[in-house]
């Protein structure tokens, strides 16, 4: 074995490797058990050549090593340049949920009321006949009574078929004055229909003070109608007949489509029908002890859904109960 010719030979063959098999190749070939010079070190028999010989294996020992560590680095170079991770670059956005239409009309609702000073009171959607209609002076022979109008849970518990109410709830549990509006779900035993579903929301509004007149009523409404339909409506009251009230008021609200001047909306007449109102009647006041001759108050309750479909444009109702996405991601 020629020791020069060995080492030219191996280390042009560890220098040359370009991957770190090849290298490992090498290795075994040149320093491996069975290599020419491992088995030459094996039967060494003087100093000299021993001394050699252990030289060269240190040598391409150390050449191998070297040899390793420029592969490795080069291997995370090239990573670096080539599986380029660009940590500045903005993630991938995930879907993020939203409100639902009626809860963001509803929470519109609150906060036009907070700002008004008034507190927002939860109701029951449970609820008994002496609340739901006695309390309320529905006289006993009201449609509403009936089980094919109402859903009833057993004898005289139903699910409330408004959410009016709340008015006796909070008449009874605080003294006047009282300044509270109560948002929540209804029940009712309509077919559904473009404008009908058997469960829709309701906001229920009641003013109790002292020298509480319907212009106060007109103000409150004019302002909530403004805040949700444009500063630019205007308001007019028909007369109309709810147990509870007396007077009562429907209030139209001027058409923001047409501003007044007619469309389908408005069925050309300029006007949308969106409430019901009035001043309390003092049965009420009765039912819940309060003297009718200190306190008035007025009362109004709307329909959330009618907002959303009028605001919105939206041809049917169902769309708000289905939960089609293609349709809650428009809002
Ligand atoms: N409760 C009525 C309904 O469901 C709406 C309503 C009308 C509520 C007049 C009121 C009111 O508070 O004063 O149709």
């Amino acid at each position: 074995m020629d020791p020069q010719a060995l080492e030219t030979e191996a280390r042009s063959a560890i220098a040359g490797a370009s991957t770190v098999a090849e290298l490992d190749e090498a290795r075994v070939r040149y320093l491996g058990r069975k290599s020419e010079l491992k088995q030459a070190l094996r039967e060494v028999r003087d100093a000299e050549t021993g001394r050699v010989l252990n030289a060269l294996r240190r040598q391409l020992e150390a050449d191998v090593d070297e040899r390793q560590a420029a592969l490795e680095r080069a291997e995370l170079d090239r990573k670096l340049t080539e599986d380029v991770l660009d940590v500045t670059l903005p993630g991938e956005p995930r879907p993020r949920g939203h409100l639902h239409l009626i809860t963001q009309i509803r929470r519109e609702v609150e906060d036009i009321f907070l700002g008004l000073g008034y507190q927002v009171v939860d109701g029951r959607e449970v609820e008994t006949t002496r609340y739901n209609f006695d309390a309320l002076n529905f006289p006993v022979d009201h449609p509403a009574r009936s089980p094919l109008q109402s859903v009833f849970l057993n004898g005289d518990v139903l699910f409330r078929t408004e959410t009016s109410p709340s008015q006796i709830r909070v008449m009874e549990s605080q003294p006047p004055p009282i300044y509270m509006v109560s948002l929540g779900r209804v029940y009712r035993r309509d077919t559904p229909d473009a404008t009908h579903t058997p469960i829709f929301h309701q906001v229920e509004g009641l003013a109790i003070d002292r020298g509480i007149t319907m212009a106060d009523l007109k103000g409150t409404l004019l302002h909530m109608m403004r805040a949700l339909f444009g500063e630019e409506r205007e308001m007019r009251f028909r007369t109309h007949d709810f147990p509870f009230t007396e007077p009562s008021l429907e209030p139209d609200v001027s058409c923001f489509l047409c501003e007044g001047r007619g469309c389908a909306v408005c069925r050309h007449s300029g006007w949308i029908e969106i409430a019901g109102s009035g001043m309390v009647d003092p049965s009420l006041f009765e039912f819940v002890g309060l003297d009718p001759e200190e306190w008035t108050g007025f009362a109004f309750g709307m329909g959330l859904e009618r907002v959303a479909m009028l605001r919105h444009g939206l041809p049917a109702l169902g769309l708000l109960w289905e939960n089609d996405l293609r349709v809650l991601r428009q809002f």
